[in-house]
C-alpha cells in the first residue's frame, strides 16, 4: 500500500514518543518535522533520523498529506486551519481546541475543504482498552449503569519542563487528562447526554519543581479540581474527578457498573494494563487482554489508522466527530459549575468501530 506523507509541527516533550512508535506503522513516511523554536526540530530530526524542516516547507510539501500537530493546546486549531488551508488533513495532540467553538471551527473548515480531521488521545485503541470494550459488547454487564472516572494527582509542575500550559486557558486537568477518560468512557458506552459538575482553583500560583525551572512560579487561569457526573444517551451515570490538587487516593482510573457485572478498565493514559471482570455474585477475575498493541506505547497509532482509512476509505477512529463531542462535553463541566445547571451536549457520535476490523495477521493494516 503506498504510505502516506506525514510532516510534523510541534518538536517538544511528547515528539519522541510519537516518532518513536511511528517507526513501527509501514503505512506512516515522516517527511520532516519542524517547531516554531528551529533548535528543537533540529534536536528531534537528528535524534530519530529524520528530515529538518520549517512549517512552511511542509505546509507546501505535496507528499506531506497529514499534518501531526504536537504544538501546544493553544496552536491546535491554528495549527489545524493553517493545515486545511494547504489541502493536508490534520491530526493533533489533545484536546482539539482550547474551547468549542473553536473545535467546531476547526472540524466545519474541515467538512468544507472534504479533508479529514483526527486527534489524541489514541489509548483506547490499545489492547487493554479494546478487550474492555470487547467485554461490553459481549453484553456481559447487562443493563448499562454507571462507572467512575478519576484523575487525581498533584500537577505536571513536578516533572514537565515547561509546565505553564497546563494551567493557562486550554489547559487544566479536564482538558489536559480528561481526553483520555471521556473518550475511554465513550468508546465503551457511547454519546454523553447531559453534563452536571463544580469546579475549583484553590490556588492562584503553582511553583514548578522540575528542572530547569525549579523555583520559578506560575500563574493558574483554570480551575484545577473538576467533579461533575456524566449522564449517557444509554442511560449510564458515570462520576468523573479530573484534579491537580490531590496528594494521592485509591480509586481505580475507570470502573463500568452493569446490572450483571462490574469491568476494572486500564488507565487510560496507558495502552497496556489489566482488565478485571466481576459477575454478580462472583468474585473480580482477570480478563485476559487478547488484544494487539496492549504491551507498549503506541501513541501514533490513531495517526496510523486515519492513514490506513484514507487509502481504504473507511472512517478513522481518532476523529473529529469523536474529539468534537469531547471537548463540548469536557467544556461542558466547567459551564455547569459557573451556572450551577446541568448542561445539555448538542454533539452526538458513533462509537469507533473496534480496531479488530482493521487488523491484517494482528497488526492494524486495513
Ligand atoms: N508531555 C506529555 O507527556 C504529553 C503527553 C500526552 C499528550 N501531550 C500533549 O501534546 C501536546 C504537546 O505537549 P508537549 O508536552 O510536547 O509540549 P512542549 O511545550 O514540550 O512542546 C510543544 C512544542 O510546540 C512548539 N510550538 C508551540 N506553538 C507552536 C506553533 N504555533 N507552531 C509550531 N510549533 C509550536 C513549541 O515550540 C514546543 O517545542 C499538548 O497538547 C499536550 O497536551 C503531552
Amino acid at each position: 500500500m503506498e504510505k502516506v506523507g506525514i510532516g510534523i509541527i510541534g518538536c517538544g516533550n511528547i515528539s519522541g514518543a510519537y516518532l518513536k512508535a511511528m517507526a513501527g506503522f509501514d503505512i506512516l513516511d515522516i517527511r520532516g518535522v519542524a517547531d516554531l523554536n528551529q533548535a528543537a526540530a533540529e534536536a528531534k530530526a537528528a535524534e530519530f533520523s529524520v528530515p529538518v524542516s520549517t512549517i512552511d516547507t511542509l505546509m507546501a510539501d505535496p507528499k506531506v498529506e497529514i499534518i501531526l500537530n504536537l504544538t501546544i493546546p493553544r496552536a491546535h486549531v491554528e495549527v489545524g486551519l493553517k493545515a486545511l488551508a494547504a489541502g493536508k488533513h490534520a491530526y493533533s495532540e489533545k484536546p482539539l481546541g482550547i474551547n468549542f467553538a473553536e473545535g467546531k471551527k476547526l472540524a466545519e473548515a474541515a467538512e468544507n475543504a472534504g479533508l479529514r480531521i483526527g486527534a489524541a488521545p489514541d489509548t483506547f485503541l490499545g489492547g487493554g482498552h479494546q478487550t474492555a470494550r470487547k467485554v461490553v459488547d459481549s453484553g456481559a454487564l447487562g443493563l448499562a449503569v454507571g462507572g467512575t472516572a478519576s484523575f487525581m494527582r498533584p500537577g505536571h509542575e513536578s516533572w514537565h519542563p515547561n509546565p505553564d500550559f497546563y494551567y493557562d486557558i486550554g489547559g487544566g486537568p479536564m482538558l489536559d487528562m480528561g481526553p483520555y477518560y471521556i473518550t475511554d468512557l465513550v468508546n465503551l458506552f457511547g454519546p454523553v447526554r447531559k453534563v452536571a459538575g463544580f469546579a475549583t482553583m484553590l490556588r492562584k500560583e503553582r511553583t514548578i519543581t522540575s528542572e530547569p525551572r525549579r523555583g520559578e512560579t506560575i500563574s493558574v487561569k483554570v480551575p484545577t479540581h473538576i467533579a461533575g457526573v456524566l449522564s449517557f444517551e444509554n442511560g449510564a451515570v458515570v462520576q468523573v474527578t479530573m484534579s491537580f490538587d490531590v496528594a494521592g487516593h485509591k480509586h481505580l482510573p475507570i470502573e463500568v457498573y452493569g446490572t450483571e457485572g462490574t469491568l476494572l478498565v486500564p488507565d487510560p493514559n496507558f495502552f497496556k494494563g489489566p482488565v478485571s471482570l466481576l459477575k454478580k455474585g462472583g468474585d473480580f477475575e482477570d480478563y485476559p487482554v487478547d488484544q494487539p498493541y496492549a504491551d507498549g506505547n503506541y501513541r501514533s497509532i490513531g495517526l496510523a489508522d486515519m492513514a490506513y482509512a484514507i487509502r481504504n476509505n473507511r472512517p478513522h477512529r481518532a476523529n473529529g466527530e469523536l474529539a468534537l463531542h469531547v471537548l463540548e462535553v469536557m467544556e461542558a463541566f466547567e459551564r455547569a459549575a459557573e451556572t450551577g445547571r446541568t448542561v445539555e451536549i448538542s454533539t452526538s457520535v458513533r462509537r469507533p468501530a473496534p480496531l479488530s476490523e482493521s487488523l491484517v495477521n494482528g497488526v492494524l493494516g486495513k
